[in-house]
């Protein structure tokens, strides 16, 4: 099955958000996973990438020290992220805005005059389409770990498609 990508709004060029609850566990994991990934598939130039909480209760903070520990272990860099929250600036900035749960969905479709540029960020998980990310803040150390394998097989297939999505819409000379 492929989802596919709403139109980028400058062509050769694409710009995705990743928007949660709080802004320091999901989003900023998948944040961070997705540009490693475009870096190493070269297309970090071409395709821009932040992420946001709906919640304005951590603006400003790094992520979760749980949320982070897992990224590092696993080798990617969570030292950067400072969390932000979601505000109208987004809908105009960003081609695609990939929520991590239905309640985050329904939150930003009910905010923005482009409802179809949002969309459950697992409906480019290959193995489960269409679930959600659940939220690990409440829960103990297995949940990130889990968080991490369900951002990182759908990261892969997001870059598949995104790739495609940028290749098909280059001119060719
Ligand atoms: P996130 O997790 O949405 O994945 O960043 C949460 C972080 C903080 C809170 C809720 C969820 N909170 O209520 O503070």
């Amino acid at each position: 099955m492929t989802t596919s990508l709403p139109p980028a709004r400058t062509p050769g060029q694409y710009a995705v958000a990743l928007v949660c609850l709080g802004n320091i566990c999901r989003s900023p994991m998948a944040d961070v996973v997705l540009q490693q990934r475009l870096g190493a598939a070269g297309l970090d130039d071409r395709v821009s990438v932040a992420s946001c909480g709906t919640g304005d209760w951590h603006v400003g903070n790094p992520m979760d020290r749980r949320a982070a520990a897992t990224l590092t272990t696993a080798g990617y860099d969570a030292t950067r992220h400072r969390a932000q929250q979601l505000d109208a600036s987004w809908f105009d900035r960003f081609d695609l805005l990939l929520e991590m749960d239905r309640s985050n969905l329904s939150d930003v479709r009910a905010s923005t005059t482009e409802p179809d540029r949002a969309m459950l960020f697992r409906s480019f998980d290959p193995v489960d389409p269409g679930s959600e990310v659940p939220d690990p803040y409440y829960g103990g150390d297995n949940g990130f770990q889990e968080v991490l394998a369900m951002v990182e097989r759908t990261t892969g297939a997001l870059v598949a498609a995104l790739t495609q999505h940028l290749t098909q819409g280059t001119e060719r000379t």
